[in-house]
């Protein structure tokens, strides 16, 4: 760790890394960095290449070609200096099943290095901010997939990080327990200045929690920028329609289709009779009122609306597959 000026360097910069895994492609020439203080979700569907990324970030993995630097170091050459700044969750949580959750946390502080007195006082207030106290003594092994999870954010949290690094910390998790490790994971990042770095397939999660976002589909990033920007970003004008008699779905697609310039590329969807045509640039509306009513169309509500993330990664995702 450069102790010199943390604040100034990025928690995490990739530049231009691909892997190759066997004969697999898993990541293409991805960049992108972490600044002091981002909560940045690496929003991906399985297999985009989330967890390499991950692997790299970590130093476990070394990339085939391109840099990554940790505050300006490289975590393959200068793994511990580094770890000791990071706090890491993964997806199976690492803790050894047979034993107490406090042997658990008491063995990790140790292979850490952490002083005794200051560690187990530590332990005692992360399990209280996890409601996890009453539970120190239990074996993790009895624990439900939501306290392991708490428990392993709570080993990770024990080295003080600058940095958490966490691949899909709720996937699998019920609504609650993911909301209260959502919320908790905010809390970390603003209350205690944590920089947080988490991968997610749930766009849900990544909207409500995060500042930026990277969007990644087979191993290259499709989006990346502060989560508004994404959302608004040029390419998701949404507008939504409803007739006043019930229409054939294809038949008001080809009309809207060919309707607006040609050059526009536009994703259609139709759900309880309202119509939602999603567009790379702002359709006009009087034009659609116009063409359509000539066509003989009642129209009810023609309407804009901001698009969704989730509207925006699918939109996203479509175009990278061409
Ligand atoms: N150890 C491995 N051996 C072979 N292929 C792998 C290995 N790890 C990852 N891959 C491949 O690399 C791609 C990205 O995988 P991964 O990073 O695990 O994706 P994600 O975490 O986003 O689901 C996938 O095509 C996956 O099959
Ligand atoms: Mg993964």
């Amino acid at each position: 760790m450069n102790s010199k000026q943390p604040c100034i360097l990025n928690p995490i910069e990739i530049l231009s890394v691909s892997k190759r895994i066997g004969k697999i492609n898993a990541l293409n020439g991805i960049s992108f960095s972490v600044s002091p203080g981002d909560i940045f979700g690496f929003l991906g569907p399985n297999g985009a290449g989330k967890t390499t990324t991950i692997r790299i970030i970590l130093g476990l993995l070394k990339p085939t070609t391109g840099q990554v630097r940790l505050w300006n170091e490289d975590p393959w050459e200068n793994s511990f200096s580094i770890k000791s700044q990071i706090g890491v969750v993964l997806d199976e949580p690492g803790l050894f099943e047979h034993v107490s959750l406090i042997e658990n946390l008491i063995f990790y502080g140790k292979l850490y290095k952490l002083k005794k007195n200051t560690m187990i006082e530590n332990i005692d207030n992360i399990l209280s901010y996890f409601n996890l106290i009453d539970r120190k003594n239990d074996k993790v092994g009895s624990f439900s997939k939501g306290m392991k999870k708490k428990a392993a954010l709570a080993r990770a949290l024990l080295v003080q990080p600058k940095l958490l690094i966490m691949d899909e910390p709720t996937a699998g998790l019920d609504p609650e327990s993911s909301k209260e490790l959502r919320d908790k994971i905010k809390d970390i990042a603003q209350v205690h200045k944590v920089t947080v770095f988490f991968s997610s397939h749930n766009l849900d999660e990544v909207d409500k929690i995060c500042n930026r976002i990277a969007i990644i589909h087979r191993g290259n990033i499709i989006a990346l920028g502060d989560i508004q920007t994404v959302r608004d970003s040029p390419s998701s004008f949404k507008k939504k329609m409803r007739f006043s008699e019930k229409q054939d779905v294809e038949k008001i697609k080809n009309m809207v289709i060919d309707i607006l310039p040609v050059d526009m590329k536009i994703t259609f969807d139709y759900h309880n009779d309202l119509f939602t045509v999603l567009s790379d640039k702002e359709a006009d509306t009087s034009l659609l009122i116009a063409a359509l009513t000539s066509n003989g169309l009642k129209i009810k509500e023609i309407y804009d609306e901001k698009a969704s993330l989730e509207e925006v990664y699918l939109k996203c995702i479509k175009e990278a597959e061409g």
